[in-house]
This record gives structure tokens, sequence and C-alpha cells, in this order.
């Protein structure tokens, strides 16, 4: 026989839980002469078998069901999978922060996040100690906050002997500058890289460039190259960032950016240059774009997660009218532009030594390659020339 103290700290409860458990009639002890509760070895057992059932994830009351009938195997059915489900967001959340811990990989959680929250994943980016241009590239490129440093390495590595950093033809260009309504006096473009767009702008104008990367390097390549080329007289060259750019309103009646707006969001792009732009000025600028409304879902997987915020053109369109623009032109542009930037960036991967050649970054680039060879025509990259 047990007292009920006794019984409590048989099974490790409280004297006030098996009082609870009475009345609930899940225990019945028996009362003495003096009052005081007594309790058998069977209740003792019966105690420990419905701890067991509550160790299953039962609650009291389903205990006692199963205590005091036959068990509802439906019931058991329902805590199985509701313990399946919890026990898989348990999962994602170890796997989480293994991989903040650069235990696992991060990437998908970083795409998400970017998706869902683009601004406040940046910020916190920053939070983490990345500047503002390392937590771009981690957000586009390496979507690892322990590997970036290597990806960027390798990254640009791969990319340094090559001067096109994205799709683009000067036949393009030079289609887009004859669009324009009036000769432009004053350009911006934004996202220059080595200045390729950069040579036909000053080549087929008479305006003044100012080209801004936040690449050092390329725009000394820029400099080199316009040099060479003996059109460098009219072009200024400026290291600052798209999401910062130190000009004072009004300042230019052209803003050109090819393949960089995508960096900060191709629509906030659109809406914080804006202010840039004289009152009835231009702005011509490109994006990729799903040219079907039906996308595949192979290269949707690939590409929606790359570029989250990559939608088919009619949604462009609409966007940019949202955004304050009135749309004067718009066109594909040439499969020339993919192959300028493809072919030479498929050699060099050939041609990378090991352990480049192994590396995650050149897989990455692989795999955008076989995205661009199996479904191109799917999308495309569309140039805009818009008015402000
Ligand atoms: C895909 S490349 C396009 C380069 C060039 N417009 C072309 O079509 O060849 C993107 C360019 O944006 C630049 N970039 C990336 N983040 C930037 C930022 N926050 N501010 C300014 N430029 C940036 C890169 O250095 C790179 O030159």
């Amino acid at each position: 026989m047990y007292r009920i103290t006794e019984l409590a700290n048989a099974v490790g409860l409280t004297r006030t839980t098996l009082l609870y458990y009475e009345k609930q009639q899940l225990l019945q002890g028996r009362r003495l002469d003096n009052g005081y509760r007594v309790y058998s070895d069977q209740d003792l057992q019966r105690l420990k078998l419905l701890q067991r059932l509550q160790a299953a994830g039962l609650t009291l009351k389903e205990c006692k069901a199963c205590l005091d009938a036959k068990i509802d195997r439906q019931l058991l059915r329902q805590r199985l999978a509701q313990l399946d489900e919890e026990i898989a967001a348990k999962q994602q959340s170890r796997t989480l922060l293994a991989a903040l811990l650069g235990e696992g990989e991060q990437s998908s959680w970083h795409q998400q996040v970017s998706q869902q929250a683009p601004d406040a994943h940046l910020n916190w980016l920053m939070q983490q100690g990345f500047d503002e241009k390392e937590a771009l590239r981690l957000k586009w490129l390496s979507k690892d906050m322990n590997d970036h440093e290597r990806y960027m390495a390798d990254f640009m590595e791969i990319f340094e002997t090559l001067t096109r950093w994205g799709p683009g033809d000067s036949n393009d260009t030079l289609t887009a500058l004859q669009l324009l309504p009036q000769p432009p006096k004053h350009i911006l473009e934004i996202g220059c890289g080595n200045g390729l767009a950069t040579a036909v702008l000053a080549k087929h104008s008479e305006a003044t460039i100012t080209a801004v990367d936040n690449e050092e390097p390329a725009l000394e390549r820029l400099k080199q190259s316009l040099a060479a080329q003996q059109i460098i007289g009219r072009v200024q060259t400026q290291c600052a960032s798209m999401t910062e750019l130190p000009f004072a309103a009004s300042s230019f009646d052209l803003i050109w950016s090819e393949g960089s707006a995508y960096i900060m969001g191709f629509i906030k792009a659109l809406q914080q240059w804006r202010s840039l732009l004289k009152d009835d000025g231009i702005m011509v600028v490109s994006d990729m774009v799903w040219l079907t409304d039906k996308p595949s879902p192979a290269a949707k997987q690939h590409l929606g997660s790359d570029y989250p915020d990559m939608c088919n053109l009619q949604q462009r369109l609409q966007q940019i009218n949202a955004a304050g623009y009135q749309l004067l032109a718009h066109f594909s542009l040439s499969e020339q532009a993919w192959r300028n930037y493809y072919q030479p960036l498929e050699q060099r991967l050939n041609e990378v030594p090991e352990p480049l050649a192994n590396s995650k970054a050149a897989a990455d680039i692989r795999k955008e390659l076989a995205v661009y060879h199996q479904f191109i025509g799917e999308y495309g990259y569309q140039m805009f020339i818009l008015k402000r």
C-alpha cells in the first residue's frame, strides 16, 4: 500500500497532480478509516501505463479512454500524423540551425527569405557583418554566409578574364539608343561593368556619360578600353552603389542600365532612380522575363529560385506603368547577346584548372548554362525604353 506522497514519489509526480488525476477519475485510491488515501500496486502500474501513453502524445482524456476501453486506432493514427508533422518541422529547424553554423547548405533558406522579405534579408545580412556589396553578392551568388568568401574568390577568378558579365550586344545597345525620342545630353550608366555599352553610347552620341559601378577594377578596365578607342573624353567614372547614387535630383536626361537593375530589385531600381531624371527624362533598362505563361517546371524551379522576382513580360509592363513610367518601346535582346556572354564563359569553364573547375561557383555556373541551352526561348532579356 502507498500513501499519496509515496505514490507521487514513485512516479515522479506531485501530490497535487495525483489529486487532479483522482478528480478526472484516472486514479482511484481507497480511503482508510482515519481518512488517509491509500493506493495499491495496481494503481501504481496504472499510473505508469498512463505515463507511457502520455509520452506517445495522448492527452489525459485520450489516455483515460485508452485505459478504460479498447484503444481507438483512428485517434492513434491522427496523433501519429501530428507527431510526424512536428518531427518534420523540428528537423527543418535543425537543418537551418546547422546550416547557419556552417554544417549544411544554406542556399534554399537564403533564396526563400530573399523572396519573401528582400529588404529585411539584406539588412539582416549587413547586421551579420557583410557590407552592402558583399550582402548583395551573397543574396544573388553564394547564398551561403559561411562559404561566401571562398565562393566569391572562385567566382571572380572564373570571370576575371571575361569582358562580358551579362548577356548583351553592341547592336542591341545601338538599337535602343536609336529608339530614343531625342539625342541625350547627360547620361548616367548604372552597373556599367567593363564598359561595353558605355563605348557604344560614347561613340554614337554627343552626350557626357557618368558610368557607375561598385567594382573599381571594372571601372579601371573601362577607362583603359575607352582610352584605347580614343573615346574617353566625355566619360567619367564613379565607384558607387546603385542603391545610393551620389547625384543631385534631375541631373540626367538619360539613365542607362543593362543587366544590372535586378541586383537591387528591378522595380525598386525604377522607383529610386526616377528622381535623378529630368522631368521628361528617359530610362533604358534591361531585365530578364518569362516569355511564356507556362514555363517548364525545371526552368521555373531553377530561374525562379535564382531570380525570385522574375515575372512574365505582361506583369513587368504593368509594374513599369504602376511605377510611373510611360513605355516608349521594348524588345528582346538578340540571340547573339546571349552567345556573347555564354560562349566565352563556357570556354573558360572548360579551361580552368582544378580545384577551381570543381568549385561550387563553377558548378552553379554550369547549371545556369544547362538551363540556358535547354530553356532559352521560354525566357529572355527585354530592353525597355521608358519615359519618366
Ligand atoms: C551583370 S553585370 C552587367 C554589366 C554591364 N552592364 C553589361 O551589360 O555588361 C552587373 C554589374 O553590376 C555591378 N554591380 C553589382 N552590384 C552593384 C551595386 N550595388 N552598385 C553598382 N554596381 C553594381 C557589377 O559589378 C557588374 O558590373
